[in-house]
């Protein structure tokens, strides 16, 4: 997919900007696969502690939960520029529709959970809304991965 990614770029018409625009596709094709490991890292890790202060009775705070969202939000908005400047559109549609869908569904169902955590009254039960938000995230999160590998390791 990389080099499908050059080749559709360098057959684009040259215009002032295109050096710089071909730097920062360069250096998104590196960062958001890297970023995207490491907020599904977070987010696992996010999960268990989670479900372990759901199980010590811990006071609920949404601090590390909310930092996982954040992060996953970041990566996110990379992904939208990189398939902007990437003109990803006319990639396969794995890639073009599947990946970005899940990866802002995965954000958008985390986030909703969250919200309804945060009011829950219980902090035992607050905590483990909060962590199956974060497992669902997960689990969309690895599949939004899965079908990106399978689209870039066909094409
Ligand atoms: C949950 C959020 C996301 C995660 C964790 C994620 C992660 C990844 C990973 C790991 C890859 C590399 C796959 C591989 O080559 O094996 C990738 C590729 C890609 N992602 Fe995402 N992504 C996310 C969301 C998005 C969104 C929302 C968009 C666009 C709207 C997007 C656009 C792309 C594109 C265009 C590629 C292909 C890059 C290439 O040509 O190698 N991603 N993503």
């Amino acid at each position: 997919m990389r080099a499908a990614a050059r080749l559709r770029f360098a057959l684009r018409p040259a215009t002032p900007l295109r050096s710089e625009v071909f730097v920062v596709t360069e250096l998104l094709l590196l960062v958001h696969p890297w970023l995207g490991y490491a907020v599904s890292a977070l987010v696992l890790v996010a999960s268990l502690a989670a479900f372990k202060r759901a199980k010590d009775g811990v006071e609920f705070r949404a601090g590390l939960y909310r930092g996982a969202y954040l992060l996953l939000s970041v990566q996110v908005l990379l992904g939208i520029v990189l398939y902007g400047l990437g003109g990803y559109w006319d990639a396969a549609p794995l890639i073009a529709y599947v990946h970005p869908v899940l990866g802002v569904l995965a954000l958008g169902a985390g986030q909703a959970l969250l919200a309804r955590a945060r009011k829950t009254q219980m902090a035992a039960d607050a905590h483990r809304l909060a962590g199956r938000g974060l497992l669902i995230t997960l689990l969309l999160v690895i599949i939004s991965i899965g079908v990106a590998s399978i689209a870039t390791t066909l094409t």
